[in-house]
Parts: C-alpha cells; sequence; structure tokens
C-alpha cells in the first residue's frame, strides 16, 4: 500500500498533466517552482493539514444537515444482511461519516476502510473509531493507491468529489473497486448545471438581498477581530497553509485564502482563475459507466440565505419536494 508522505500521489489513470494546467495563473502569482500537478497536492495536503482541527466546528451546518441526504442515498442498502456489507470510506477527512453511516445502516456495515490523503485527518478519524460498532482500518493514500485485490459493497465520497482533479480516472478506480451490485454514493458537491440554472439565479439573488445585513454584520467582526487580534478561523487556516507552503519552498509569495480554495476545491465555480465549473450528471454518466444511477437530487436552493428563517424552512420544503434547482446535489449508482 503506497502512503501519501511526499506530494507525488499515485497516478490515475487516463489524465494528465494538462488538466492541472488551469492553475498556471495562481502558481504564477506565488512565484512556485513546482510542477502543477505537484503544486495542487503541495497545497491541497497543507490546506487540509492546517483545516483539520478547525473543521468540524466550521462545518456544523453542512454535517447537522447530512443524515436526510444520506438516508436517500443509503436507502437501497436497508435489505442488506446485518454485517455484510464491505464500506470504503474515500475522502473521510476526520470521520463525520462514521456516526451518520452507523446511525442509518445500523448493524449492517460489516467492516470499514478510511481512506485519506491526509494524516491529520485520519488521525482523527480513527480518534472517533471505537465509537463504531464494526472493525475499521485506516489507509493514508487516493483511491488508485487501493490494491487490486479490495472489494467493495458500497463507497462513499462526501465532499470529495470536487477535490478531485481527475475526476474520470478516479470514476473509472471507483467503479472497478466495487462488488456486483455494490452502490457508490456522493453528497456536497457543486452541480455544472447550476451554472445555468435561472431559477436558482434568481433564488440566490432575492436571498442574497435579504442576507445583506449579514455582510454588513460579517465584516464589522472581522474589522473587531483585527482590532482586537483575535483572528477567524478562515485567517488561521489561510496563515498556517501559508506557513507550510513557504517553510517546505513549495511557494515563494503567499498565497490568499480564496485563491488556497480554488486550488483545492478543484470544481466549485466563482472562484479566482475561474476554471471550476462544477460537476455534471452526464459527466459522471458517462465516467462510471456501466453503473447505473440510482438517486439524484438537488438542494442548497439559496446558497448564502439557508441560514435564516423563512430560507432555512423553504429549504427543507423543496428538499422534500425534490426541488431540481439547488447549486449541490448527491446521487448514488448501483453496479449490476
Ligand atoms: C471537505 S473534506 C470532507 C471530509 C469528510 N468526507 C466529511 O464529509 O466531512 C475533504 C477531504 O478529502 C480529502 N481529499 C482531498 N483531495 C482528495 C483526493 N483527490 N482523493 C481523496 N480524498 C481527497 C481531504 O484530505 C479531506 O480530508
Amino acid at each position: 500500500m503506497n502512503s501519501l508522505n511526499s506530494t507525488q500521489p499515485a497516478l490515475l489513470p487516463r489524465q494528465g498533466e494538462w488538466v492541472f494546467e488551469k492553475l498556471r495563473p495562481i502558481m504564477d502569482a506565488c512565484g512556485t517552482a513546482l510542477a502543477p500537478r505537484d503544486f495542487h497536492w503541495a497545497v491541497n495536503l497543507s490546506f487540509h493539514s492546517a483545516e483539520a482541527e478547525h473543521y468540524e466546528r466550521e462545518h456544523s451546518a453542512m454535517i447537522g444537515a447530512l443524515p436526510e441526504k444520506w438516508e436517500r442515498l443509503l436507502a437501497p442498502l436497508q435489505t442488506s444482511h446485518a454485517g455484510s456489507i464491505r464500506w470504503l470510506d474515500v475522502g473521510c477527512g476526520p470521520g463525520v461519516m462514521g456516526r451518520v453511516v452507523t446511525e442509518i445502516l445500523a448493524g449492517k456495515i460489516g467492516c470499514a476502510t478510511f481512506l485519506d490523503p491526509n494524516a491529520e485527518m485520519l488521525r482523527l478519524c480513527e480518534a472517533k473509531a471505537k465509537l463504531w460498532p464494526f472493525p475499521s482500518r485506516f489507509i493514508q493514500g487516493i483511491i488508485s493507491d487501493l490494491g487490486p485485490g479490495e472489494e467493495f459493497d458500497l463507497i462513499t465520497c462526501n465532499s470529495v468529489l470536487h477535490h478531485v482533479v481527475e475526476l474520470e480516472g478516479f470514476c473509472r478506480v471507483a467503479e472497478a473497486l466495487l462488488a456486483a451490485r455494490g452502490h457508490f454514493a456522493h453528497c456536497y458537491d457543486p452541480r455544472r448545471e447550476a451554472l445555468e440554472d435561472r431559477v436558482l439565479y434568481r433564488r440566490r439573488r432575492v436571498a442574497r438581498f435579504a442576507h445583506s445585513w449579514r455582510d454588513v454584520r460579517h465584516r464589522m467582526g472581522e474589522m473587531y477581530r483585527q482590532a482586537a487580534h483575535s483572528p477567524s478561523p478562515s485567517s488561521l487556516i489561510e496563515a498556517e497553509t501559508n506557513r507550510q507552503l513557504l517553510a517546505s519552498g513549495a511557494i515563494r509569495i503567499a498565497l490568499d485564502i480564496r485563491e488556497i480554495w480554488a486550488v483545492t476545491d478543484f470544481h466549485v465555480h466563482d472562484q479566482p482563475g475561474n476554471f471550476g465549473k462544477g460537476i455534471s450528471e452526464s459527466e459522471l454518466r458517462s465516467y462510471l459507466a456501466p453503473l447505473r444511477r440510482q438517486e439524484y437530487f438537488s438542494y442548497s436552493f439559496f446558497d448564502l440565505g439557508n441560514a435564516i428563517p423563512p430560507f432555512r424552512q423553504i429549504e427543507q420544503f423543496l428538499f422534500k419536494r425534490r426541488d431540481p434547482h439547488g447549486l449541490l446535489f448527491g446521487a448514488s449508482w448501483a453496479k449490476p
């Protein structure tokens, strides 16, 4: 098993260096001498190490909303026998999926593999595993590091696919690792179709307007923090990511947090460089063939606007109605 203690993970099939070339403007701005793939991985690993200790607090809203999404995605596995499911969680981070899946699939998980390229994230995941009622193993690496003898009945990715630059190769490996009648399920990724979605565009404008007071409050909070020398979590993460990158010689000029996010959240729209276009249902369908789509839903119908009433209630209502105009999506795929 390879482990990722360098910035050079195993190559995924089919895609190559050219995909990473989209990072060139950000690379030029920070004076890196690394090749584009190495630059991506240096930023990815430094950012997620810096983020690890803040992750669950910063993403508490997302984590609280996971059960309703994953109940839908895992519904076909409810007929599985006790202890029969061999589960792989890719990009497990600090292990939030352990509790979600345990609560939904109760005693059906036989064993679990938690995979992440980041040592800090994996360490936090391992610390939680004592609470889960199934044996677990922890592997530092990416999906193509798993050996050919591996086979799984369930592969999950929560908030991971948008980090995966070589998405086609990733999907082909995921498909190959699934057992017959196995399931691949993923959630919390940006919908490519959202770029052209007029309904979403109008809803987001209304929500932004209704939330403009929150921007004012946010700016005032930032000013207060600066005056009180009490930095926000995102400025701590930005500083620590840059500290690691500068110390290793990966960059010469510090990146700002929006550039760091653009590199790590590679497929997310509206970021510096503007190369992120979201992930489309049709590209996934072609990359994952012969898997068949079982579930597809969208959510985050107002983007910024879900945080306060009445948007929170309308978000719930639209999710239950399976409204197709969300910014984010979840999907599951089954092997024949
Ligand atoms: C946003 S966190 C999600 C963590 C967890 N799945 C959750 O739902 O909270 C993304 C995780 O994906 C990992 N990651 C980044 N690039 C990856 C890749 N190419 N393959 C697999 N995991 C990756 C990161 O190290 C990080 O732990």
